[in-house]
C-alpha cells in the first residue's frame, strides 16, 4: 500500500522557520547529504568522473561544488576557520567553467571529494553548535544561510538526478522506488480561479532573494487546468502531427524542432503505430498515459497549449491558483502545513512522477491538483526581479539570470526536496531545455 498517511520522517518546509532554527537547519543539511550519498553510492569511480552529457557536470564535480559552497557560506563567511585555500574555489565556481568543460579540470578524485564534503560538514556541526539562535547578522536571521545551503545541496541532488537520467551505457539502475499510487483514469478539467489580489513572493526566513519582497498584484479571473497535462494528453498532440505543423510553434521553437529533430518529449521511444515506451533511468517501460508529461521544453509546452486552444499560465496566475482565490496567502496549495507524502510527490525517492489525481490532500483551495511535486510547470513568464528586489547574499544566485533569456518554472518536481519548494519558489531555465523534470499545465481566459 502506498503510505498515504505516513508523515515524512525528515524535516520539511514550513512557514514557521523562525526560532529556534538550529535543529531544523542541521536536520535539513543531513537529509540532503544522505540523499546525495544514496544516489551516488553504488556508482564506480569512472562513472562519477565521466561527462555523461555536455549539458551536465561530471557527477563528482557537483559533490565537491556542494562542499565548497558549504565551506564558503557556513564556515568562511561566518568567521569559522577555512578548510581549503580560497584559490581552490575556482575549480568549483560554476561561473568560471561551463558544465561541458568541467571533466578537464583537476577535480578532486571521488574519494577525496567525499572526504572533503565530510570534513566541511564536521566543521559546520561544531560551528553551528556555538552560534546563537538570535544573531543580528543578516546571514543568520532565522538561520537563512543554513537554509540556503541545505536548499543548494538539494537542488544539486535534483541536478544529479537529471545527469543520472541522461547516463547511458550503462544506464543508471532505478533504485527500489517506493510504490506509487494508481488512482485510475482522471479526465482533464478546468478550474475557475476568481480574479482579485494575489500575494506574490515570500517573506519566510529561508526564501531566496528572487522571491522577495512579497507584494500584492491584481490577477484577472481565468481558467486553470485541474491537473498537469499527462503523457496521454500530450500523445494526442504528437500523433496528430503537432511536431510537423509550424502553426502551433513559437518561431524560435519551430527552429529548435527542426534543428534538433524533435518529434516527441525526451526519453520517449516510438515503437511504431500507437505503441510507445519511455526510458526512466535504466528502466524501459510502457509510456504511462496517466502521469504528467515530463522532459518537455518551454517551446513544446507553449506549442501544445496553442494547439489545445489554451495558453501557459503566467507566474502570477500560477501563484494565485496555488495560494488560493480567497486571498489568504498559503505557503503550500493545501495550507501552511509542511509537505508530507500525503500532500505531494517530492524528495526524489519515487524516481518519477505519480499519476495525476494521486494526492487528494494536496489539492488547492480552489480545487487545482498537483501544483507541487511530480513535475516543474513551465509558465509564460520571463525570469524578472520583483519591484524592490535586492541581491542577497550574492548576485550570482538570481540577479545575473534576470531577463528574457530564461522562463520561470513553478511547483517543484518529484526530484525536488520539500525544503526547496513552496508556493513562492521560482525556478528558471532556458526555453529549449528538457533534461530537467519539467512539464506544464494550461490556462485560458474566461470568455
Ligand atoms: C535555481 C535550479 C536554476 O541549478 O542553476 C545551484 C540552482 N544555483 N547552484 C541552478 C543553483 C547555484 C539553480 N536553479
Ligand atoms: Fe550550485
Amino acid at each position: 500500500m502506498f503510505p498515504l498517511v505516513e508523515e515524512r520522517s525528515g524535516p520539511s518546509g514550513g512557514r514557521g522557520v523562525g526560532f529556534p532554527w538550529k535543529s531544523r537547519a542541521w536536520a535539513e543539511l543531513e537529509t540532503a547529504r544522505a540523499r546525495v550519498l544514496s544516489m551516488l553510492g553504488g556508482l564506480p569511480e569512472e562513472e562519477l568522473r565521466r561527462q555523461h552529457s555536455p549539458l551536465m557536470s561530471p557527477l563528482i564535480w557537483d559533490v565537491a561544488h556542494v562542499a565548497n559552497y558549504e565551506e564558503q557560506w557556513l564556515l568562511r563567511a561566518l568567521g569559522a576557520p577555512a578548510i581549503t585555500d580560497p584559490a581552490f574555489d575556482a575549480i568549483y565556481d560554476a561561473f568560471r567553467h561551463p558544465r561541458a568543460t568541467r571533466a578537464q579540470l583537476p577535480l578532486l578524485p571521488p574519494d577525496s571529494a567525499f572526504a572533503y564534503a565530510r570534513r566541511v560538514r564536521e566543521a559546520v556541526r561544531e560551528h553551528l553548535r556555538a552560534l546563537p539562535e538570535d544573531s543580528a547578522v543578516p546571514l543568520l536571521a532565522g538561520g537563512f544561510v543554513f537554509g540556503m545551503v541545505a536548499q543548494h545541496e538539494q537542488q544539486h541532488a535534483e541536478t544529479l538526478a537529471a545527469t543520472l537520467q541522461l547516463m547511458t551505457a550503462p544506464e543508471y539502475p532505478v533504485p527500489g522506488a517506493r510504490p506509487r499510487p494508481r488512482p485510475g483514469a482522471v479526465p482533464q478539467a478546468e478550474v475557475f480561479i476568481p480574479g482579485g489580489p494575489v500575494r506574490l513572493g515570500s517573506d519566510t526566513p529561508w526564501a531566496y532573494d528572487n522571491e522577495r519582497p512579497a507584494f500584492q498584484q491584481h490577477v484577472a479571473p481565468f481558467l486553470m487546468d485541474e491537473h498537469p497535462v499527462t503523457n496521454g494528453d500530450y500523445l494526442v498532440f504528437v500523433e496528430s502531427g503537432g511536431y510537423a505543423d509550424p502553426r502551433w510553434w513559437h518561431p524560435k521553437g519551430w527552429e529548435v524542432v527542426q534543428a534538433e529533430g524533435l518529434k516527441h518529449p525526451g526519453f520517449w521511444l516510438p515503437q511504431g503505430g500507437h505503441a510507445w515506451l519511455r526510458r526512466r533511468f535504466g528502466q524501459v517501460e510502457p509510456l504511462p498515459k496517466d502521469e504528467p508529461v515530463q522532459h518537455v521544453c518551454w517551446y513544446e509546452a507553449d506549442a501544445y497549449a496553442r494547439w489545445a486552444g489554451k495558453r501557459l499560465p503566467t507566474e502570477a496566475e500560477w501563484e494565485k491558483a496555488a495560494r488560493g482565490g480567497d486571498g489568504h496567502p498559503r505557503e503550500y496549495p493545501w495550507g501552511d502545513a509542511p509537505p508530507t507524502r500525503a500532500h505531494a510527490n517530492l524528495g526524489g525517492d519515487a524516481w518519477g512522477p505519480a499519476p495525476v489525481g494521486s494526492f487528494p490532500q494536496g489539492v488547492s483551495q480552489d480545487g487545482v491538483w498537483g501544483l507541487l511535486g511530480d513535475v516543474w510547470e513551465w509558465t509564460a513568464s520571463d525570469f524578472r526581479p520583483y519591484a524592490g528586489f535586492s541581491a542577497f547574499p550574492y548576485p550570482e544566485y538570481s540577479e545575473v539570470f534576470f531577463g528574457e533569456a530564461y522562463k520561470v518554472l513553478r511547483g517543484g518536481a518529484w526530484a525536488s526536496a520539500p525544503v526547496a519548494v513552496r508556493n513562492g519558489f521560482r525556478n528558471w531555465d532556458f526555453p529549449n531545455r528538457r533534461q530537467i523534470f519539467a512539464g506544464f499545465r494550461c490556462a485560458r481566459d474566461v470568455r
